[in-house]
């Protein structure tokens, strides 16, 4: 073959050609230079000294240094899949376009592809996946209008609604600065003067927060979205995602057994379950509110730390997601892969939602840092459609987005010579109106604790059992002034729960003096380690 240009951003048309001495398994470094020994760096007699000119011990080992990436700001640990995506074409007995003219949902002939990556929240690369955290819901659908992002939780609702206070909840809730570890007083004291972050915290401190693994996980988009039909009609709208599997969720001394045996059992699950054929499956539901304030509402629609019930917002079931694909490679797939709530296709829009304005700032921003400037030149990233922009060069910069056939040199637009030319619009525009004074505000009804006191009543009497034990367990040894607030927040909530975690508290410091860590004094008491040395 002549020499060709990989054009197509998969590397698949990389030249094959080799050298007369090469096979297929011949070990090469990265300039096509057949490696002919790679156990023994070059040196002055076999003893050393190595010398410089050590071209392929140099670039090996500087490409290994240069292995991380900057880990992920948050989510740091996942594990990810292929699938696809089927809608069903309706909205109950509707037909889906009167509420949206996206095409991942009008198209029922066709099968989305996806790529989904679960994840744990505050904890690192490798950190167990027992721990108590949200967990990350991230879909990317390749859609024949190029791609859509949902990036949600498996929570439906979150702990703050300012994006301004972000950055600080993830400080409070990620390792001490000093001491690298994390601590239910640093978290506590955050949440305690955060009195949104209730609802949360009775979801995440009962078994809710610690799914047994990520098949059987619920996931949410957690924000009021929009929907635009072809008339530009908007109307809001919440996604839910429910495993076919059913969902586990772990007590904690399930997650503490599950811990000590294997910290990576959800990647495994998942893994192993594709593996095998047995493809995990999810359907779509969605809630659809009339966009407006709904001042006949107790909170507000668009305060993400606020469920919509079921009796008065049901649950449309629109669709399928299959992932019956595990990643060829993780880095390439898994870890490069970016995604961010900005992504959206015409018929699907954004709400006011203030964090989720926030966000979809942070996203790709962050990736613009952690991956790099052409982070959507990946094919993990790429839309599986037609690219064709005036953006060019930057670092990694691997291939020209489709350069226009007329006049490859008009990288600019409007021209009269060539290049590409806007689309025009498609469909009429959803054009809410909005005006008001510009102020930084807290908004209207934030009703911080009616919704957190009536999750606590409807959970089982087992589950409110859990929450008030892990609530009490990391509570009972901080700052008295957190416990308190915290205290007084759950009883505003619900004053049954406010009794029990007062009581439980109480309980739990009076036994702490008695327990000591066991496990040291046991080891000590053995006797000392040998000294092979
Ligand atoms: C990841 C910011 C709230 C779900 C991230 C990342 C950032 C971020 C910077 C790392 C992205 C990357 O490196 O690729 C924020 C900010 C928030 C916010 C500023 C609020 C203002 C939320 C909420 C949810 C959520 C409410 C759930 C609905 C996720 C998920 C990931 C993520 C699932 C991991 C995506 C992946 O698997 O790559 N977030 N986040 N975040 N966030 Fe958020």
């Amino acid at each position: 073959p002549s020499f060709g240009t990989n054009v197509t951003g998969t590397g698949d048309s990389l030249d094959k050609r080799m050298a007369a001495n090469e096979t297929d398994e011949t070990l090469t470094n990265r300039q096509g230079h057949p490696v002919k020994d790679n156990q023994n760096v070059r040196t002055v007699g076999n003893r050393g000294p190595t010398t410089l000119e050590n071209y392929d011990f140099l670039e090996k080992v500087s490409h290994f240094d240069r292995e991380r990436i900057p880990e992920r700001v948050v989510h740091g640990r996942g594990a990810g899949a292929h699938g696809y995506f089927e809608s069903y074409g309706k909205v109950g007995d509707k037909d889906i376009s009167e509420y949206t003219r996206a095409k991942v949902f009008t198209n029922t002939d066709v099968k989305t592809p996806v790529f989904v990556r679960f994840s744990t929240v505050i904890h690192g690369t490798h950190s167990p996946e027992t721990l108590r955290d949200p967990r990350g819901f991230a879909v990317k659908f390749y859609t024949e209008d190029g791609n859509w992002d949902l990036v949600g939780n498996n929570l439906k609702i979150f702990f703050i609604r300012d994006p301004l206070k972000f950055p600080d909840m993830v400080h409070a809730f990620k390792p001490d600065p000093v001491t690298n570890r994390q601590s239910m007083e640093r978290f506590f004291d955050f949440v305690s003067q955060s009195p949104e972050a209730t609802h949360m915290i009775t979801f995440l401190f009962s078994p809710w927060g610690i799914p047994a693994n990520y098949r059987n996980m619920q996931g949410s988009g957690v924000h009021a979205y929009k929907w635009v039909n072809e008339q530009g009609k908007g109307v809001l709208v919440k996604y839910h995602w429910e495993p076919v599997q059913g969902i586990k969720n772990l007590t904690q001394d399930e997650a503490d057994a599950v811990q000590a045996d294997n910290f990576n059992h959800a990647t495994q699950d998942l893994y192993e379950a594709i593996e095998k054929g047995d493809f995990p499956e999810w359907e779509l539901y969605v809630q659809i509110m009339e966009d407006g304030e709904h001042t006949e509402l107790d909170f507000d629609p668009l305060d993400p730390t606020k469920l919509w019930y079921k009796d008065q917002f049901p649950w449309h079931k629109v669709g399928k997601m299959v992932l019956n694909k595990n990643p060829e490679n993780y880095f390439a797939e898994v870890e490069q892969a970016a995604f961010g709530t900005g992504v959206l296709v015409d018929g699907l829009d954004f709400s006011d939602d203030k964090l989720l304005q926030g966000r979809t700032f942070s996203y790709s921003d962050t990736q613009r840092h952690r991956v790099g400037a052409n982070y959507l030149q990946l094919p993990i990233n790429a839309p599986k459609k037609r690219v064709a922009t005036n953006q060019r060069d930057g670092q990694m910069a691997y291939h020209v987005d489709s350069p226009p056939s007329n006049n490859p040199h008009i990288n600019y637009e409007p021209s009269v010579i060539g290049g590409l030319k806007e689309a025009g619009k498609t469909g009429k525009e959803h054009t809410p109106h909005v005006s008001g004074e510009l102020k930084g505000e807290a908004i209207d009804r934030p009703n911080n604790f009616g919704q957190a006191g009536e999750t606590f009543r409807r959970l089982a009497e087992w589950e409110k059992e859990e929450l008030i034990s892990n609530l009490s367990g990391a509570l009972a040894d901080v700052h008295s002034a957190v416990r308190e607030q915290m205290i007084k927040n759950v009883t505003e909530a619900d004053a049954d729960y406010g009794k029990r975690l007062s009581e439980a508290i109480k309980k739990e410091r009076d036994s702490m003096e008695e327990k000591s860590s066991e496990a040291v004094e046991e080891a000590s008491e053995r006797s000392q380690p040998s000294d092979p040395y």
